[in-house]
């Protein structure tokens, strides 16, 4: 058997963060649960569908119950998962579900795709037993409220300027004042006591993002990425994190170094990019990691019996 230690990382999502304490509460249950699963024998993969769909049915976090809705007032949510040995599953812009995570394990165990995407997404969940849900929370609709009123024309921008000049923007070019806020996202990575990785990642995208966007919660490689180097999570501007696989970068990464100096380099690179976003992982030895470029993300960890929360952080992010 291996002799690192199991345990579980999760975030809740980057960005700026008004109730801290909430969202540290939130992670903790998520944490113990998953952790608990773990010293029971579960698989890394139990433990973070389980923390995950923890955090969607948590109304706080931008995830299942709590997803932030399109410009047009809709649901739309992605979700994946991923095991080192390689195995996916992954829905994206589905809707009238409680917990896509659960529809995506599904994806990942009952069919030979990878990713179900929007009606169909749903018509399979329907099959698989799936009840139709349907909650949009206060804080959701004020969310999307204080976005129309600040009267953000981000992705409007971006599709004007991809007219205009052909160059898609980044975010030196077609800078979001509010992106910050806008965003959120969910994610667990563990790993087991036989030292297997999986991590799992679910969002309910930008705020006010045109209907049928795809975020990167959904996409192999973006948002959710696991390999022999590790596994990472990732979180933030999706478009920015898809046009650069950032979580397969960094657990390319951690092929060759440790988890923390994988994210450390990462970090680094996305701050010179100006990109907002965060990441959470832990390398095949058992290296553990979290960064961002936000002001704040919402994260924990439980490694050895010892919970580590954000708000406990001290100095600058990692
Ligand atoms: N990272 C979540 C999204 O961009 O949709």
């Amino acid at each position: 058997m291996n002799s690192s230690p199991l345990g579980i990382i999760c975030h809740g999502g980057a960005g700026t963060i008004d109730d801290k304490a909430a969202y540290a509460a939130g992670l903790t249950e998520a944490i113990d649960e998953g952790y608990r699963l773990l010293r029971q024998s579960a698989s890394a993969m139990e433990a973070v569908v389980t923390a995950v769909r923890m955090m969607e049915d948590n109304p706080l976090y931008n995830a299942g119950t709590g997803s932030d809705l399109t410009i047009d007032w809709q649901t739309e949510m992605d979700a994946s998962l991923m095991t080192q040995e390689g195995r996916f599953g992954g829905v994206a812009g589905i809707a009238g579900v409680k917990n896509p995570i659960l529809v995506a394990q599904k994806v990942m165990t009952e069919t030979d795709h990878l990713l179900l995407c929007g009606f169909g997404a749903t018509e399979f969940a329907r099959r698989m037993g799936f009840e139709d849900y349907n909650v949009v929370t206060e804080r959701a609709l004020a969310r999307l409220r204080e976005v129309i009123d600040h009267g953000s024309k981000y992705f409007h921008k971006m599709n004007e300027q991809r007219l205009s000049d052909g160059v898609p923007p980044t975010p030196e070019t077609g800078e979001d004042p509010l992106i910050e806020k806008k965003m959120g996202t969910v994610g667990a990575v563990a790993r087991d006591k036989h030292g297997n990785l999986a991590v799992a990642t679910s969002s309910g995208g930008i705020v006010g993002r045109m209907r049928g966007r795809v975020g990167d919660a959904a996409i192999l490689g973006a948002g959710t990425y696991a390999g022999p180097g590790g596994a990472v999570s990732c979180t933030g501007h999706g478009e920015e994190i898809m046009r650069r696989s950032l979580a397969r970068d960094i657990v390319e990464r951690m092929t060759t170094m440790p988890a923390s100096t994988a994210m450390t380099l990462a970090v680094a690179e996305a701050r010179r990019k100006k990109l907002a976003f965060g990441a959470i992982g832990f390398d095949a030895r058992g290296g553990i990691c979290y960064g961002h470029t936000t002001p704040d993300m919402a994260y924990g960890y439980k490694v050895a019996e010892r919970l580590f929360l954000f708000t406990e952080e001290k100095g600058k992010p990692h």
